[in-house]
């Protein structure tokens, strides 16, 4: 085991490439108020989604083990790449080490694990980094679950400049959005469901909604995430038991401070106070 990991309850640790998993954040929040969180984005380093699958891993570990040792005893990857390059190796090969009792969940299984009651036709579409596409992480659980639905994806690399530059909303953001979609419905005419499996593209939505044909329904992952968080605090109660509940949050980011609490507002709605942090 990892010396000085502090063994008193703690706070939900939640960590992102940078911004995006705010969004799930939000929905955590909003489902399950009364614990403690520590948000932390590495906006320093970010976006992860280009990024090779070495990097990716050993930054998604530097920061859950900052996390552990912060006091977090239950850490959720917010982010897909993280999710998709990191989550498995870091659960196999580090936990045992760190602490086999702290746990690291991703946002990849329990999207996945819905989309069976969602689909109608088992047509289902991913839109995802450069980096969650390329892991074919999305196709890998969607057929263990359920091996009958086809699944085609499509990455979407400047739908994060998008948001990051504030211009989601903006006209220039048409192109783009349409650009996309119609990729992934010439893959697979038939889709009938698109994962948004990225954790910016909520943000996102009023332009996707006007470009997606009104047939095929969008997931958005958030709400599914904190759904999913809700029932493991319920299975687990060890885990439950040391999580700490006074419903506060603390952010840090590997950036500067002002340009983080500045674009965080775009995500939450409300301005933060935010504390710099290094990752090594
Ligand atoms: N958070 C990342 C994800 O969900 C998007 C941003 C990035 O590429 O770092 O894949």
């Amino acid at each position: 085991m990892k010396q000085n990991l502090p063994t008193t309850p703690g706070p939900i640790g939640v960590f992102d490439s940078g911004y995006g998993g705010l969004t799930i954040l939000s929905k955590i929040r909003e489902a399950l108020p009364q614990y403690d969180y520590i948000y932390l984005g590495d906006n320093a380093r970010a976006p992860y989604g280009t990024r090779s699958f070495e990097i990716v891993y050993l930054f998604t570990l530097q920061a859950v083990t900052k996390l552990f040792e912060m006091g977090c005893h239950l850490v959720i990857l917010a982010c897909n790449t993280a999710s998709a390059k990191a989550l498995r190796s870091i659960q196999m090969n580090d936990l045992p080490t760190l602490d086999p009792t702290r746990r690291v969940l991703g946002v990849i299984r329990p999207t996945v694990e819905c989309i069976g009651n969602i689909t109608r036709n088992g047509h289902v579409g991913i839109l995802a980094t450069a980096g969650t596409i390329k892991s074919e992480s999305y196709p890998l659980e969607i057929r263990k679950l359920y091996p009958d639905i086809s699944v085609s994806g499509v990455a979407c690399p400047l739908w994060v400049s998008l948001v990051e530059n504030n211009e989601a909303t903006g006209p220039g953001a048409d192109y783009f959005v349409r650009k996309y979609i119609d990729q992934l419905l010439t893959l697979d005419p038939l889709t009938d469901t698109v994962i948004l499996g990225c954790t910016h593209y909520p943000l996102l939505l009023p332009k996707i909604q006007q470009y997606m044909p009104a047939h095929i329904r969008t997931v958005a992952q958030g709400g599914l995430v904190a759904e999913s968080l809700k029932d493991y605090l319920h299975r687990h109660p060890e885990m439950d038991a040391r999580c700490t509940r006074q419903g506060t949050c603390r952010y840090y980011t590997t950036e500067a401070t002002e340009k983080f609490s500045e674009s965080a507002s775009t995500f939450l709605n409300q301005k933060i106070d935010v504390q710099h942090i290094t990752l090594e």
